[in-house]
């Protein structure tokens, strides 16, 4: 299907105000093979007809948001792996785990109780879930060593002390992250064959993840181009691989919601090529191995 210049601005266009994903003049190749399915799928046979039929102003609102929830689902980008790039999961598990466990003890001891406050981790623009489920094996692991290794000094934590939750903009994905099934593939991206064996079931070509892995994070669809401040308070924040999508404002607010909602000296762990620079400095950075995350001043 063609895609002439003035139908790349105006489908650009409209992605940007509902999702806020930038596509650049030379990507025009990404509206032509992602919403071309969806086109067709919708009985058109141009991206001129597409997009008056997708923003008719007399759509009722259902058929509309179904439309922006077609094209979300279809335009975004969802790679994702298993412990992506390695080294921001050992910051987790030898940095910001340790701290998280000294934050859990101060809780529990000034209420002098065992039942503290949570220690609350989100994983927004979650994908398929590999990075929740990845960080719920590395509480797992860490509350399983700790407890082993009796540390008197401290009260042990356990993996009640946590919460997770996973958001995205893409309802297939949450759906897919939800269900936590693998294929061969996604499996042998980051999966060790002891974690393979702990935490999956095969079924058929499926692979499963264990129900005490899965229970352990609650997915939630959220659009970060829209203030979402009513999530409530975090100690640490995983927005990796999303923030490159979106311009210096749209970043700008985000970052600025996610300080507001971050815990004092709470982490925030972006992906490989994103940072804080220019856009707040509310942020320390904090460099482990070769990982750069920021803490909440
Ligand atoms: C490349 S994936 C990154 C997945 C994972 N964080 C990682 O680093 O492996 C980017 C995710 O951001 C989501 N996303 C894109 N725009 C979004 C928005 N406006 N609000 C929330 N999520 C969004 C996409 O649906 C996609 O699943």
């Amino acid at each position: 299907m063609e895609l002439s210049r003035h139908e790349f601005e105006l489908l650009r266009d409209y992605i940007y105000k509902i999702c806020g994903l930038v596509i650049a003049d030379n990507k025009q190749y990404l509206i032509r093979q992602r919403l071309e399915p969806l086109a067709l799928t919708i009985g058109c046979l141009n991206f001129t007809e597409f997009y008056r039929k997708i923003t008719e102003s007399s759509l009722p609102p259902q058929t509309k948001n179904r439309f922006q929830e077609q094209v979300i689902n279809a335009i975004t980008t969802n790679e994702t792996s298993f412990f992506r790039d390695g080294h921001p999961f050992a910051a987790f598990r030898e940095y910001i785990l340790p701290r998280l466990n000294e934050r859990i003890c101060e809780r529990k001891q000034r209420l002098q109780s065992r039942k503290g406050p949570k220690v609350r981790l989100w994983s927004a623009g979650s994908s398929t879930g590999q990075e929740p489920y990845s960080l719920v094996m590395l509480i797992k692991e860490y509350s399983q060593a700790a407890n082993q290794k009796h540390q008197f000094s401290m009260i042990p934590v356990s993996m009640e002390d946590f919460v997770i939750l996973a958001t995205d903009i893409s309802t297939e994905m949450l759906a897919r992250a939800m269900a936590g099934e693998y294929n061969d593939a996604e499996m042998k991206r980051g999966l060790d064959p002891e974690r393979v064996k702990a935490y999956f079931k095969k079924n058929g070509r499926r692979w499963i993840i264990s129900s005490s892995v899965r229970s352990m994070v609650e997915f939630r669809q959220i659009n970060l181009i829209r203030p979402f401040t009513m999530l409530g308070g975090f100690d640490v924040i995983f927005c990796r691989n999303v923030l490159i999508y979106f311009d210096i404002e749209t970043k700008t607010r985000i970052i600025a919601q996610f300080s507001e909602m971050l815990s004092d000296k709470g982490f925030l762990v972006l992906g490989a090529t994103e940072n804080v620079y220019g856009i707040t400095d509310r942020f320390d950075s904090v460099h482990h191995g070769e990982t750069l995350f920021y803490q909440k001043k």
